[in-house]
């Protein structure tokens, strides 16, 4: 029995059993077997929820990307280890082999260098999903820089944040990224958020559309010259097991984002172990994930969980819609992709575009197919089952998070029978529990409660960039000696789980996740407006949708609504980006508040959803008079 790839239900219980039993012997097998080690660990895991303190593989050294690439030079030295199929159809596809790769790596590696760059320092990378994405990735990982890869949706102004937060001293960009029919400046964009941070001394640009930009003296640089003159040979840095990987940002429901720290050994062994097994990767199969390297499942399963593995991995530059709706379908066909790893989001606006565009290409290579980063309904799970893995690729419905790093329930395809709207069964050595509302553990199966995780897993984050006590109070706090995961789930009669949503303040808009605070915010600066609250509610292709409550300042004078709206929107797209703007904006008298004075989203969620049959008792609100005068302007 090999414990590295599970092939059978059975074999996945014993598995799973020992690595609840014996969790320690379990990983440092697979570790072992599996991994290239500069040394080996003294110690597999010491850990104490309390603190919280996480360390696996302490004693060991390593570096990721020897691991990654340079391990697989003599085996699979010519095999393709990145596709890049860009925007548009018409430019040709990119196969860069693990040679390539190698030195594309090591060179970029040397550029960092040679612009001052060291082991630990922080990376910030906000570039479109081209090869250099990749690339400058795992050049951080090779010298030991700490990289922080902001999503290229992102403004300026949640750029800057990100960029201050974890201090980076130097920023990769594009002079701009093609999406779909239109090109975005994401250089001016880099320039404008420079503005407010003193610690970036240089910027190293891409140049991907030829637009003509302002390149700043002393600061900007082209990479390409610097690739051109570096050396192909970098020894890779030698790293700690526990050194920082990354930093990667998720909304919370308060404050601002939370950079999310990674370390080194344990998100390894973790995002390769999962990748080999969630997706049944076999050796010469081609995987494509459609998600941007800017969010962690591009991270864990488009770099490092498949090219640890030696893997073929797609990276899409475009959009489902450009030129037409086929174009994930064509892609399919044209690289013969076997595993297809999706959001629900992408799913259902791609089934609302009927069927031909899917039946015009051959999906016959298809053999799993994925979705993750939002509940995926039934509807959308049937569509997808049909239509793109004719019944005979099964779906795994995959959950997880930015601060998992790697997958922790899903079924493994063809070893866990599915069930729609099901991620079905925790992954190996992941172990999940329910809980009550008086904080107990739910015992036995058809109970539903918060979901948390009771043994730490190796891919977990180890803190939040600069705040520590954040970490613990939003992740360790609500439940004793658990990660809590802010997700309720329920549990059904045979152990399966089904994700149910978050139970705070995070929306989850087309799989992103956006925190309500940072939004209401920005919706706050406006100078008419004088207080504001977000919810959501559901919308078929999104998810979920956005719906602000805004109050605005009495000045006497009257207001065009339509146009505040715009303009409303148009802050929320300086600060966040687009993806955070609202479908609907209410305009209210007054928000209903507890008397110590907390807004009461349970309500607004219910009056935006227009489910105001049990709005629960109204009365000790501070002022029960304003829910019956939104309830009757309700969008
Ligand atoms: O609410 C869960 C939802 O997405 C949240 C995590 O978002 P993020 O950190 O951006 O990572 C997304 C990609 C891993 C979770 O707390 N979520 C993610 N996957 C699923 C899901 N909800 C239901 N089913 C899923 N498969």
């Amino acid at each position: 029995m090999s414990n590295y790839h599970i092939k059978h239900l059975e074999e996945y219980y014993q598995v799973y059993r020992k690595s609840v039993r014996e969790p320690e012997n379990f990983w440092e097998e697979v570790a072992e077997e599996h991994f290239m080690w500069r040394k080996k660990w003294n110690n597999v895991l010491s850990w104490d929820f309390s603190k919280p303190e996480i360390k696996w593989f302490e004693g060991a050294q390593l570096n990721v990307t020897e691991n990654c690439i340079d391990r697989h030079l003599v085996t699979r030295g010519d095999k393709t280890a990145i596709i890049f199929e860009p925007n548009d159809p018409k430019e040709n596809s990119e196969h860069i082999t693990y040679k390539q790769l190698h030195e594309r790596v090591c060179k970029f590696a040397n550029v960092l260098k040679n612009e001052g760059i060291k082991k630990g320092d922080r990376v910030c990378i906000y570039l479109p999903m081209i090869p250099e994405l990749a690339i400058s990735v795992l050049a951080c990982a090779r010298i030991g820089a700490i990289h922080s890869v902001v999503f290229a949706g992102f403004s300026s102004t949640a750029l800057s944040t990100r960029i201050n937060d974890s201090d980076c001293k130097i920023v990769i960009t594009s002079d701009g990224s093609y999406r779909g029919a239109k090109t975005i400046d994401l250089k001016t964009i880099v320039d404008e958020a420079l503005e407010s941070c003193d610690g970036v001394k240089s910027v190293l640009v891409v140049k991907r559309i030829n637009s003509d930009i302002q390149m700043k003296d002393g600061r900007d640089k082209w990479l390409q010259p610097l690739l051109d003159n570096a050396s192909a040979d970098y020894e890779a840095e030698i790293m700690n097991a526990e050194d920082p990987l990354f930093i990667l940002y998720t909304s919370g429901s308060t404050g601002k984002p939370k950079g999310m720290v990674h370390t080194t050994a344990g998100y390894m062994v973790y995002t390769a172990y999962t990748f080999k097994n969630v997706f049944q990767y076999k050796e010469d199969d081609v995987y494509w994930c459609t998600a941007d390297i800017g969010w962690i499942t591009g991270h864990s399963y488009i770099v490092y969980g498949p090219l640890a593995n030696g893997a073929t991995t797609v990276m899409f530059e475009g959009v489902p819609s450009y030129p037409d709706f086929g174009r994930f379908w064509e892609i399919v066909e044209k690289h013969k992709v076997n595993q297809f790893y999706t959001a629900p989001t992408a799913i259902r606006a791609l089934a609302k575009q009927g069927l031909e565009l899917v039946e015009k290409y051959d999906l016959s290579s298809l053999k799993v197919l994925g979705s993750v980063g939002e509940p995926i309904n039934e509807e959308a799970w049937h569509w997808y089952n049909d239509n793109i893995g004719k019944k005979n690729s099964p779906i795994v419905d995959t959950w997880w998070q930015t601060e998992t790093g790697g997958i922790m329930i899903t079924p493994i395809p063809f070893v866990t029978p599915t069930k729609h709207t099901y991620a079905t069964l925790p992954f190996i050595g992941i172990q999940p529990t329910l809980m009550d509302e008086n904080r107990n553990e739910l015992k036995g199966n058809q109970v539903d409660g918060g979901l948390c995780i009771k043994f730490p897993w190796p891919s977990m984050a180890r803190t939040i960039w600069g705040n520590h006590q954040r970490y613990k109070d939003t992740y360790f706090s609500t439940y004793e000696n658990k990660y809590f995961t802010g997700d309720g789930a329920l549990r059904d009669e045979v152990g399966y789980y089904r994700i149910t949503g978050r139970v705070d303040d995070v929306i989850i808009v087309s799989g992103h996740n956006l925190g309500t605070a940072p939004i209401e915010d920005a919706i706050n600066e406006h100078p008419a407006v004088a207080e504001s609250a977000i919810v959501g509610f559901p919308h078929e292709v999104k998810g979920n949708a956005l719906y602000g409550y805004v109050i605005l300042k009495d000045t006497g004078e009257s207001r065009n609504h339509n146009n505040l709206r715009k303009e409303i929107n148009q802050i929320i797209t300086e600060h966040i980006g687009p993806i955070a703007k609202l479908d609907k904006i209410q305009f209210t008298k007054g928000l209903p508040k507890t008397r110590s004075g907390k807004i009461m989203r349970r309500i607004l969620r219910k009056i935006a959803c227009k489910d105001t049959s049990n709005l629960g008792d109204t009365s000790t609100l501070l002022n029960p008079e304003v829910v019956q005068d939104i309830i009757e302007n309700v969008l």
